[in-house]
């Protein structure tokens, strides 16, 4: 068996243009959507995300500000900065790029952040509407993740859905998207014992730890969906994810590859946020 790939960049591409249509239908009705973005400090990782984020809204007509401050800024002034954009008439979305220098609590960050212009999806208010299955901005990798499972009619509905890995950000939410849509959903940590055993019993399998080569084709059921979220440099300096692609191939019946999978969905659904956000205040 050789997987079929499912590219995020060209799932990305065509997203971005229907976006772009319903952004000019908003402009006609006079409401331009726009996203404040603030990076602290000089990341060059940071860096290139944020500005990759800035080149998206400008394709797609969507107005964005972007704000790089230097790390001595103090708690205090970012979090005014926030509340002046909480205000500001012309913002919908606004993304404090994490991480944060350890000077400034991300939690009071988050917190800070208006609900109604969380497009990171990462206030706790979001996080609770999302657990509670209510209308709520969902968090980008995530919901990409899922838009890309939906995206080869995929069912979801009673399939074992294995994470493995459990931060904030993509693993915790992107089981409760799952369960959201009638998964059956397991999450493997580093604690976990045999996760061999758990992880070959997955129908989709969603692998977000962070390392090189982490899950191999033994770790893989015949027929499985693999998504891989890891973005890791190898020894060579060439992006890698978190799947040792050649094997998993050979077992998968869908991978996403490392570049051009999950990343480009990341920012198509921020800006997919920042839309939803101005559209609310349009009748
Ligand atoms: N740092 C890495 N990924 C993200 C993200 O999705 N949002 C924010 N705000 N920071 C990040």
């Amino acid at each position: 068996m050789s997987a079929t790939i499912i590219s995020g960049k060209e799932l990305a591409a065509q997203k971005r243009l229907e976006m772009k249509k319903e952004v000019e239908v908003l402009k006609e009705k006079g409401m331009t959507p726009g996203l404040a973005v603030i990076l602290v400090g000089e990341d060059p990782a940071s860096q290139s995300y944020v500005k990759a984020k800035a080149r998206a809204c400008e394709e797609t007509g969507i107005h964005s500000e972007l704000d790089i401050v230097p790390t001595s800024i103090s708690e205090e002034e970012l979090l005014k900065k926030i509340e002046d954009l909480n205000m500001a008439s012309h913002i919908h979305g606004i993304l404090v790029q994490l991480p944060l220098p350890d000077h400034i609590s991300e939690k009071k960050v988050v917190e800070t952040i208006s609900p109604d212009k969380d497009v990171d999806g990462f206030h706790p208010i979001n996080i609770g509407r999302m657990m509670t299955g209510q209308d709520a901005f969902s968090p980008c990798t995530p919901a990409g993740i899922i838009e890309m499972v939906k995206s080869k009619s995929i069912e979801i509905e009673g399939k074992h859905v294995v994470v493995v890995g459990r931060s904030n950000i993509v693993g915790k939410p992107v089981g409760q998207l799952f369960l959201n849509e009638n998964a059956t959903v397991t999450y493997c940590h580093s604690r976990t014992k045999n996760m061999q055993e758990i992880t070959t019993s997955a129908d989709i399998l969603v692998v977000a730890v962070g390392r090189e080569n982490f899950i191999n084709g033994d770790y893989i059921k015949k027929g499985a969906v693999v998504i891989d979220v890891g973005v890791n440099r190898n020894s060579a300096g060439k992006l890698v994810g978190d799947v040792e692609f050649e094997t998993a191939k050979e077992k998968a019946s869908y991978l996403t590859p490392v570049p051009g999978g999950v990343g480009p969905m990341t920012i198509t659904m921020l800006l997919h946020n920042t839309i939803i956000s101005a559209r609310r205040l349009v009748n």
